[in-house]
């Protein structure tokens, strides 16, 4: 029996990146073997096995071929005669088709660290077709080592294509999609992922709303960069930029679906596109079952971004009413995140990536002088019921308007 490190860990290390899980094959066992040395099986027919101790995946050297649709057509065969270079060829990219043994000798029949210093994401062989999730995970890598300076190798972008011209992407679940979106998203440069996924087509297949937005003019005066789909872009580049959480970089991405809509003669303004969006983020959302905060944030930011942007300049009832729809009472971090869409959105603009967003601490401070009216004299007063809920109502847009005076001082 041979053990190797495998895939990301020997990708990783190469790159000099923190290694955080290890993937290990083992050539020349049997599962017999294996359990006799107290591996643990993962699965019931599947020949991985967990560490005793260190409870890290342990596969049996394998080869795999696809029988059918989806990831449940696969057959594979795994056998003490499997060969380490059949193991390797049948993996995605040649930088995660290297193995090391404990000495740290490398085997790299594939040519991975020849590529790793080229800088290129590059298909092992045709089989790589096998899976379509594939296509989104060199769009995930293509994001995480863009800063590197790694791009797609054309002829795999090439066999990206035609894997989604062929339909094969329709056969993903909606989990394992969401599971490459959601890690693409927290990469530093997420906008990658989604140009990526736009080069070969696969963008058009998975979100044709996002897609729909580039080629999609806004006026050059609030949007230096006029196109919306550059524009979604650099909201989601600069929501990474700032670190900000799933939900804010999602709702960055959707915020903008309604443009999409927009009959070209009312070119470029696009009247009303908050609202008209909802459907589209709405569908976008059930399609990857998105989590729950994630879907929340996105239509909320979808339907209330404008009036994020108008802070302002809105009426202390119009403020009372979006505080109200985002439940800030109860809910205050996802107003927090809300302000911070509004802010990326803002910034995601050419040439005002620097800006200040006043806007953000206005919404901060008018979340607070509604929340400081206190519900007890309301009470003592004998208020109850609906009544109640009227006099808190009319106490906060008291407030508000205080707010509003004293902060346009
Ligand atoms: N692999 C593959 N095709 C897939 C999934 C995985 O070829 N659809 C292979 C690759 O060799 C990969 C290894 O299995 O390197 C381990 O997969 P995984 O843990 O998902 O990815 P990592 O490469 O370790 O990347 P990450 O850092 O994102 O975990």
């Amino acid at each position: 029996m041979r053990i190797y490190k495998v895939g990301g860990a020997v990708r990783d290390r190469l790159l000099g990146r923190p290694v955080t899980d290890i993937d290990w094959v083992v050539v020349g066992a049997t599962t017999e073997d294996m359990l006799a040395k107290g591996f643990r099986p993962v699965g019931a027919d599947f020949p991985v096995f967990l560490h005793p101790k260190s409870g890290e995946e342990y596969a049996l050297a394998r080869t795999e071929r696809k029988s059918g649709r989806g990831y449940g057509g696969f057959t594979f065969h795994a056998s003490p005669e499997v060969t380490l270079e059949e193991d390797l060829i049948r993996r995605d990219l040649t930088i995660n088709a290297m193995a090391e043994d404990d000495q740290q000798n490398l085997t790299d029949p594939y040519h991975g660290q020849r590529d790793l210093e080229a800088r290129l994401l590059r298909h092992v062989s045709p089989a790589f077709a096998e899976d379509p999730l594939r296509v989104l995970r060199v769009a995930r890598f293509a994001a995480r080592y863009a800063a590197l300076g790694f791009t797609v190798a054309p002829e795999t972008l090439d066999l990206m294509r035609q894997l989604s011209e062929s339909g094969e992407l329709q056969a993903l679940t909606a989990e394992r999609i969401w599971k490459e979106i959601s890690r693409a998203l927290m990469e530093d440069q997420p906008q990658v992922f989604i140009e990526v996924l736009r080069a070969c087509g696969a963008l058009n297949v998975l979100m044709p709303e996002v897609d729909a937005l580039f080629g999609v003019p806004q006026p050059q005066a609030h949007h230096p960069e006029i196109d919306t789909g550059a524009h979604t872009l650099s909201a989601l580049e600069q929501a990474a930029r700032h670190k900000q959480p799933l939900t804010v970089r999602w709702a960055c991405l959707l915020h903008d679906l309604g443009k999409g809509l927009t009959p070209k003669e009312e070119w470029p303004r696009h009247i009303a596109h908050e609202f008209k969006g909802l459907k589209l983020i709405k569908a976008v959302n059930e399609r990857f079952k998105a989590p729950r905060d994630c879907q929340e944030l996105a239509l909320l930011v979808g339907e209330y971004h404008t009036h994020g942007h108008r802070a302002l300049e809105l009426k202390p009832s119009t403020l009372l009413e979006l505080l109200q729809s985002f439940d800030v009472y109860r809910r205050p971090q996802r107003f927090e995140e809300f302000i911070a869409a509004c802010e990326m959105d803002a910034r995601g603009r050419k040439g005002l990536e620097e800006r200040s967003y006043p806007q953000a601490d206005y919404l901060r401070g008018a979340a607070t002088a509604a929340r400081s009216v206190a519900v007890q004299p309301l009470l003592e007063k004998g208020f109850k019921g609906p009544e109640l809920g009227e006099a808190i109502k009319r106490e906060r847009l008291k407030a508000l308007k205080a707010y509003k005076e004293t902060a346009s001082i």
